[in-house]
Formats: C-alpha cells, sequence, structure tokens
C-alpha cells in the first residue's frame, strides 16, 4: 500500500477548500443528519469540542456560537483561512485554530476534550495512517466521539462502475485492493490515475475505508463503548438525485424525509451503502 504523503496531501486539500461547501444533494442530506447527530449529544456535560478536518467551519463555527469552546484542526491552511475570518467576522473568541495531521494529535494530552468531531475526511483520508488517526481520536476524548469514515461497500461500487471502460478481460486491480484491504490511492496502480481524471488536480485520495465490524473491533478493542455504529444516508442513495431534487422545492416534506432518512439509517438498514459524495458510515462511540 502506498505511504500516505501529507505534504502532497495539504495541497490538495488547499485547491479544495474554495468548493467545500457547495454541497451536492446528497452531500446536504448527509450533512443534516450529521448535526441531527450532532445536537442529540451536546448534552449538558459538553463544553469543549475538538473538530478535526473542520475544514471550513460549517460545524466548529456554529458550535462556537453556541457558547462550546471549540479547537479547529485541519491539515489544510487554506480551509483554516475560511473559518478564521469567520469566526473573526462574527467576534468569536471561544475558537482556536490549529493546523496538523489528524494521525498525529500529539499536542494534546489525552482526554482533553469533552467531545471529538472528526467527520468525513480527516480519517479515511489518512490512508495507510487510518487507523492511527482513529487511535488519536480516542485518546484525546474525554466522553464522546462522533466520527464518520468512508463506507467499504459504497466504495467497491463506485470503483467498479469508474474503471468499468478500463478493462474488458478482467476487473481492475483497485477493485480486488477495495475488497481485500479497502485501500485506495491513486498512485497504486495505472488504471488508477485514468479513473479520477477531472477530479481536483486529477486526484483522490488516498482512502481508507472500512466495513461496520471492522469499525466495531477498532473502537471495542480501544475500551469505547458503541451507541451508534450504521451506514448514513442511504435512503437518499436509493432513492436517487431527481427524488431529492424534487424534495427541495417542498420545505415541509423535505425536512419530513430527513427524519425519515435517520430512521432508514437506523431502524431498516444499518449496514447499508451510506451516502455518495460524503463518508458513509457514522460512528458515535463513548469512553
Ligand atoms: C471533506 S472535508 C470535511 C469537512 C467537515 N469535517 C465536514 O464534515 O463537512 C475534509 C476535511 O478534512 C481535512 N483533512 C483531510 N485529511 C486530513 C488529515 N490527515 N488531517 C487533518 N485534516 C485532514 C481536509 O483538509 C478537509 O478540510
Amino acid at each position: 500500500m502506498v505511504k500516505t504523503e501529507y505534504e502532497f496531501e495539504k495541497k490538495w486539500w488547499n485547491a479544495k477548500a474554495h468548493k467545500e461547501e457547495s454541497d451536492m444533494f446528497d452531500e446536504k442530506i448527509n450533512r443534516e443528519l450529521r448535526w441531527k447527530e450532532i445536537n442529540k449529544n451536546l448534552t449538558s456535560d459538553i463544553k469543549t469540542i475538538l473538530d478535526v478536518g473542520g475544514a471550513t467551519g460549517v460545524f466548529s463555527i456554529p458550535l462556537a456560537q453556541k457558547g462550546f469552546k471549540i479547537v479547529h484542526f485541519d491539515i489544510s491552511d487554506e480551509m483554516i483561512s475560511i473559518a478564521k475570518n469567520k469566526a473573526i467576522e462574527t467576534k468569536l473568541t471561544n475558537i482556536t485554530f490549529e493546523q496538523g495531521i489528524s494521525a498525529d494529535l500529539s499536542r494534546f494530552d489525552n482526554d482533553s476534550f469533552d467531545l471529538v468531531l472528526n467527520m468525513d475526511g480527516a480519517v479515511s483520508f489518512c490512508g495507510i495512517d487510518a487507523e492511527k488517526a482513529i487511535k488519536e481520536t480516542i485518546r484525546v476524548a474525554k466522553k464522546k466521539v462522533i466520527m464518520t469514515v468512508s463506507n467499504k461497500a459504497n466504495m467497491i461500487i463506485s470503483s467498479l462502475r469508474s474503471g468499468l471502460h478500463l478493462s474488458d478481460e478482467r476487473f481492475i486491480p483497485a477493485i480486488y485492493e477495495m475488497f481485500d484491504k479497502g485501500f485506495w490511492h491513486t498512485h497504486q496502480y495505472n488504471e488508477n490515475k485514468e479513473m479520477v481524471k477531472g477530479c481536483t488536480n486529477d486526484y483522490l485520495g488516498p482512502i481508507k475505508a472500512f466495513t461496520l465490524t471492522e469499525l466495531k473491533l477498532i473502537f471495542e478493542n480501544n475500551g469505547m463503548k458503541i451507541e451508534r455504529l450504521t451506514s448514513i444516508g442511504s435512503l437518499t442513495n436509493h432513492c436517487g438525485k431527481e427524488f431529492v431534487d424534487k424534495l427541495f422545492e417542498k420545505p415541509k416534506l423535505y425536512l419530513e424525509y430527513i427524519d425519515l432518512c435517520d430512521r432508514f439509517d437506523k431502524e431498516i438498514c444499518p449496514d447499508s451503502l451510506g451516502s455518495n459524495q460524503r463518508a458513509g458510515i457514522m460512528v458515535v462511540v463513548s469512553k
């Protein structure tokens, strides 16, 4: 498996900063579902929050506005700069910013934050270091972790779809790499480069994707109690873009739909595909 070069990754995320908040249809639903879970977990004992991979502050800024003491952490200085400007504009004094990589949170002591958020990138985009990033997140959390990571089932399907035109004799090796190791890197196989043409800088990754069973083991082996471990956003994946676009014109139905999505993930298909454009597994664990 290819090593993660963080300086390279940082430049890639910097190049993506300006479009971080232009949510595609299923990204918007995924974000709403995450807010629902976060709000449910903001109990009276939560005062300090670390947002790992906080990007442009979509979660960290509103949480600071609610009065929580926030540390916003990200690999990308461009993302941080956008978030920082929001904090200055809204005169927030209870949020600080730190640049670094999620697989090394050594600047923070054990149990430093009541709640640690690590959503949609700062685990899975560590590639071979993803498990290290999970362990670091657990270490610095005092009470609770809310995390989203890439869903292996979804990654297998998207690799099959986007790689079909590249081979007639055998499926490309990236598909077996995802089955066997849950791993993707643009520079690993020649075909991989073809698959990401058109993405930012013709590049994607690295990615480490998981199954629910793999995650259960990691969290339990590190002493965490699992409160939620399900795919997230699956109903929208099944209903498709056309259906969801129509809902955007019907605000009341849209709100009701978010509740149905949440119930679908928790009660009907907890081990499904999740969202396409955002990390499709949600984990909530406590210490
Ligand atoms: C897709 S954005 C998601 C942002 C936000 N957490 C959310 O859920 O909407 C991923 C963020 O993670 C950051 N990131 C990616 N890899 C990281 C790493 N190894 N360490 C710290 N941040 C990382 C990126 O710079 C980016 O800001």
